[in-house]
């Protein structure tokens, strides 16, 4: 399988949203990333509906929508109203994960689950094959522009391994301090799709960036 690419909207220039967007809609990119943070579950504000939605309005792409939220229950319905095709909630701000899956699954979108980088992969044992993507944080969420943690290889590999077992489709995202300098090792470690904020909207030529972490060979997968 072809690994994805979602270019964070968050590193993206806000003064000039449009044309940022539609430079992903002409670049290689698969998705857009959309991280909605509440003040709570992480120490920093992003952007909520109207925000989205105005991303909504040029896309051309899905919208992979990262709530950095407590409570999304509350909210499910609304982001998929405006628009995002996959939903991921946090682990950590879920008491009844399952149900938060299923209500993601009923409103139309695909289901991720996120982990914080102290989670466990093996707390999703028993939810994997309900789950279309798990988002592995590589980086404390809250802020772009972070260090990678090293750890997230393990966690990669681990899941991997689970996913083989329990839900082969599974999409294995990991976000945070990723970039064309990594990829390769969060390929083999069992990746398919890569969040990129800095790394791209940080470079002269993000489009360039987003072809070449697009078309990156690997010893392993030889894609
Ligand atoms: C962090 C967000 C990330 C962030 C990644 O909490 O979830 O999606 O935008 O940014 P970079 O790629 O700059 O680390
Ligand atoms: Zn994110």
């Amino acid at each position: 399988m072809k690994h994805i690419i979602a270019p964070s909207v968050l590193a993206a220039d806000f003064a000039n949203l449009q044309r940022d967007v539609e430079m992903v809609n002409f670049s290689l990119a698969d998705w857009f990333h959309v991280d909605v943070m509440d003040g709570v579950f992480v120490p920093n504000i992003s952007f909520g509906f109207p925000v989205m939605e105005a991303i909504k309005k040029y896309a051309t792409k899905p919208l992979d929508v990262h709530l950095m939220i407590v409570n999304p229950d509350q909210y499910i319905e609304r982001f998929a109203e405006a628009g995002a095709a996959v939903i991921t909630v946090h682990y950590e701000a879920c008491t009844h994960l399952h149900r938060t899956i299923q209500a993601i699954h009923a409103a139309g979108c695909k289901a991720g689950v996120a982990l914080n980088p102290h989670t466990p992969v093996a707390l999703l044992k028993d939810i994997l094959a309900d789950l279309d993507m798990v988002l592995i944080m590589s980086v404390n969420p809250g802020f772009g522009g972070q260090k990678f943690i090293p750890n997230t290889l393990n966690k990669l590999r681990e899941l991997k391994a689970m996913a083989l077992q329990l839900n082969p489709e599974l999409i294995i995202e990991v976000d945070g301090g990723v970039g064309p300098h990594n990829l390769e090792a969060l390929i083999e470690a069992g990746a398919t799709a890569f969040v990129a904020g800095n790394a791209i909207f940080g470079a002269e030529n993000p489009t360039e960036v987003i072809a070449d972490m697009k078309n990156i060979k690997t010893g392993l997968l030889k894609i």
